[in-house]
């Protein structure tokens, strides 16, 4: 049993080989926490952990003559108005007007498992005996309300989960102003904050802040498209921890909406972290019996670096928070149209890429935006899920008979949340936009939000792209989201609903991929918002991979991948070779380093392959055979291990290593090419020490430099191809492996990359 309650001490001791994590339940029914870090052995007395600190003339809360201030107790909810003058996890207006709350324990449950909390989605367990839970209610008498704060504990990983749930039984309702769904806290502010945050087409950006007092927080208030500002995620780690030592604990919510993460520093030096849903705009009224459940956060420790903790999160995520069928497959190899055509495409079009596609061994042709309505640009269209007949005269069943006639797999975009108003059916339902009468509807590329808050909306929206699905041959979806929702209000609900409204929405976005998931379980889902601004843990429970960014330029990708790898898995991040000038930056980069950024990822291309010399197309073939013979590894049984930062050098690598340590994959990429520059070693990781291992790679020039510019860089064409030496696991970790500068003039010197294998004799 993973979880103990010592009932002497009153003490829940929830621990695996891994990871510990202490509460009391204090005197006057609060609970407070002893202590969350590396596993501690088990035993009946932890109260000594508990400091009490009586110097100062603040409010008790506890009847005389006990001594609990509130404002120097590490508590495991926080609330406001009883002496606590921190940021509370939980605000409920009431009835009287008061917000003066008093949780006291009540009851606890252990159990074997998880259950789920639909209908949001969560980490899951396949049998019991993979984790533990623990119910904690406590009650306010007053209210006549229950809190339930729910922990499991995962038995093979150092993860714990949480979240909170409210039962309302008192007569006069209430109203959840703030509810998070954790909070946590150290007692000390030794920290740093690392934070993934950007924009637009460049994404989950590393960015890390020491703790001060006072507070640090990161949030979204973007309705939906969150993640590429402000991932909602973060990482509390020592300031001494690197990416192989120290303690770091990461913070990872399973939310794809407004959300809030703060770390607050009291002027006693404990540290109060919490995650949960944004309360701006947010409030939850509740009838007597009605509940509100809170998303999830799972919390992973680590005193290994950061690799440890996203190798957590990695293996937790892709093997117990992604579903369906394509869990534990790797990706198929796909072409998307979208920067070959963009809007510009017909029938003949699209089949002589895709064919091209399908003679190099792509396995899945994926037609983008503009296949349906009006939509020959981006101002209309959107909402009008039929096939437009001019372009595509067979329609989407009979083109997609053709796709697959060339051997290949043919897949969809989507973007069912947004209409335009140029559309059929904004003209027919206009007030199914989110809006507010009588003031002005802000769009953005000339689209607006329909109100999934509503059941009708979704039914509608769900009817339409189902009958595409049910008539076609398709294997593949993307579903798109292109856009930040503003004036969050719902023509249908009551003016004192309202709050509910930015929360329903993205229940009303889980319930249409539910149910389409559940329909068509064969289908690969693909979830994007204009590149990765929705790129978040609940997405990958219904879509197992994410377009990473529409930036597709390799260099500025290496940031956007690692940054992005700090939770999420390899076989999540949506990665393709795009054309050069790239269409974003105006960069050209030698396409063999676009598919060395690429491989890390689900792979692909999106460009017309009609147009590479023959050159390029031998080698896209070479990339292809690579990357069908590495999938598994890198995809689904690897490791992965950032190597070298792209955020402090101009050098940047990192690895997948197989579970057996038989065989690894190296990636190293560098920005700027450097004359008479130093020598370079690159050490790498998760091998086997006493294993002797061979190290190859690819010297041969680029497909790009003709053999005039090859042989002035002094690449010979006829030199060997391929270079390799062996040495010991030991070796290569230690003493690391040469870079070579010659090699990278040959792979083009600025923007180049090397791919390493290493493989076990
Ligand atoms: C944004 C996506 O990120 C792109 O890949 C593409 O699908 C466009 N939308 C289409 O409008």
């Amino acid at each position: 049993m993973a979880i103990k309650f010592h009932e002497s001490t009153k003490t829940f001791h929830l621990f695996n080989k891994e990871v510990s994590y202490l509460i009391h339940i204090l005197d006057n029914g609060h609970l407070t926490n002893l202590y969350y870090g590396k596993a501690l052995r088990d035993k009946e007395d932890f109260t000594y952990l508990y400091d009490t600190y009586t110097a100062v003339n603040l409010p008790i809360c506890v009847p005389e003559p006990g001594s609990i201030k509130l404002n120097y107790t590490r508590q495991e909810y926080p609330v406001y108005g009883t002496g606590d003058y921190r940021t509370p996890a939980l605000t409920i207006f009431q009835q009287n007007g008061s917000f003066v709350v008093d949780f006291k324990y009540a009851s606890y449950e252990i159990y074997a498992g998880k259950r789920e909390i639909k209908p949001l989605p969560s980490t899951y367990v396949e049998s019991e005996d993979e984790a533990t839970t623990l119910e904690i209610t406590l009650h306010d008498e007053v209210m006549d309300t229950d809190l339930v704060l729910t922990y499991t504990i995962y038995e093979n990983y150092p993860v714990i989960t949480r979240n909170a749930r409210f039962l309302h039984k008192g007569s006069e309702s209430i109203v959840i102003d703030r509810a998070m769904s954790a909070s946590v806290e150290f007692p000390d502010m030794d920290f740093e904050f690392t934070q993934l945050s950007g924009a637009w087409a460049r994404e989950r950006y590393v960015k890390n802040q020491k703790l001060e007092m006072g507070t640090h927080s990161i949030q979204s208030l973007m309705g939906t498209c969150s993640s590429g500002e402000q991932n909602p995620f973060v990482a509390l780690k020592r300031p001494d921890a690197t990416e192989t030592q120290g303690e770091v604990y990461g913070f990872s919510f399973v939310y794809s909406g407004n959300f809030v993460a703060q770390a607050e520093v009291s002027t006693h030096d404990i540290t109060r972290f919490m995650m949960g849903i944004n309360p701006e705009g947010f409030s939850w009224k509740l009838e007597a019996g009605e509940t509100f459940q809170t998303p999830e956060v799972v919390m992973v420790y680590s005193n290994e670096g950061l690799n440890k903790m996203s190798q957590t999160y990695h293996r937790l995520y892709r093997t117990r928070l992604v579903r369906g069928q394509w869990r534990d497959k790797s990706r198929p190899i796909l072409l998307n149209n979208w920067e070959a055509t963009y809007f510009d495409f017909d029938e003949e079009k699209l089949l002589k890429i895709a064919k091209k596609a399908s003679e190099v061994g792509v396995e899945l042709f994926v037609l983008d935006d503009g296949w349906f309505g009006a939509r020959n640009d981006d101002y209309r269209g959107l909402g009008d899920w039929y096939v437009n007949l001019e372009k595509l005269p067979s329609g989407i069943a009979g083109l997609s008979k053709k796709v697959e006639e060339l051997g290949i797999k043919f897949g969809l975009w989507v973007e069912l949340e947004m209409v335009n108003k140029d559309s059929d059916l904004y003209r027919a339902h206009p007030d199914w936009i989110l809006h507010v009468p009588g003031r002005f509807d802000s769009h953005q590329r000339h689209q607006y939000v329909l109100d999934f808050s509503r059941k009708e909306v979704v039914d509608y929206i769900y009817e339409m792209i189902a009958k595409i699905l049910r008539e076609s041959s398709i294997s593949y979806i993307k579903w798109d989201m292109n856009r930040y929702m503003t004036e969050p209000y719902s023509v249908i609900a009551n003016p004192c609903d309202q709050g509910r409204v930015m929360h329903k929405y993205i229940l009303g976005v889980y319930d249409l991929y539910e149910r389409l998931t559940s329909e068509f379980p064969e289908i690969l889902f693909e979830s994007c918002a204009s590149g990765g601004t929705r790129f978040d843990p609940a997405m990958l429970y219904y879509a197992p991979q994410t377009w990473c960014s529409d930036d597709t330029d390799a260099s500025e990708r290496v940031k956007i991948q690692y940054g992005t790898s700090y939770v999420y898995p390899i076989v999540s991040m949506g990665s393709h070779v795009s054309a050069v000038p790239n269409h974003q930056l105006h960069r050209i980069t030698p396409i063999e380093t676009r598919a060395a950024v690429a491989y890390f990822g689900t792979f692909g291309y999106e460009l017309d392959l009609n147009l590479l010399s023959d050159a390029e197309i031998e080698t896209v073939k070479k990339q292809i055979k690579f990357m069908k013979a590495h999938r598994d590894l890198i995809q689904i049984d690897g490791d992965f291990y950032r190597l070298q930062s792209p955020f402090e050098k101009n050098e940047a690598a990192w690895m997948v290593v197989s579970q057996d340590k038989k065989e690894a994959v190296v990636g190293y990429y560098q920005k700027l090419n450097k004359v008479n520059g130093s020598w370079m070693r690159l050490k790498l990781q998760g091998l086997d020490s006493d294993t002797l291992y061979e190290v190859s790679y690819d010297i041969s020039p680029i497909a790009s430099y003709d053999a005039k510019i090859a042989e002035a860089y002094g690449a010979q064409v006829d030199d060997s191809t391929i270079r390799s030496y062996k040495a010991y696991g030991d070796e290569l970790m230690y003493a690391g492996i040469c870079i070579d500068r010659e090699v990278l003039n040959k792979k083009g010197g600025d923007f180049s990359a090397i791919i390493f294998n290493v493989k076990a004799e």
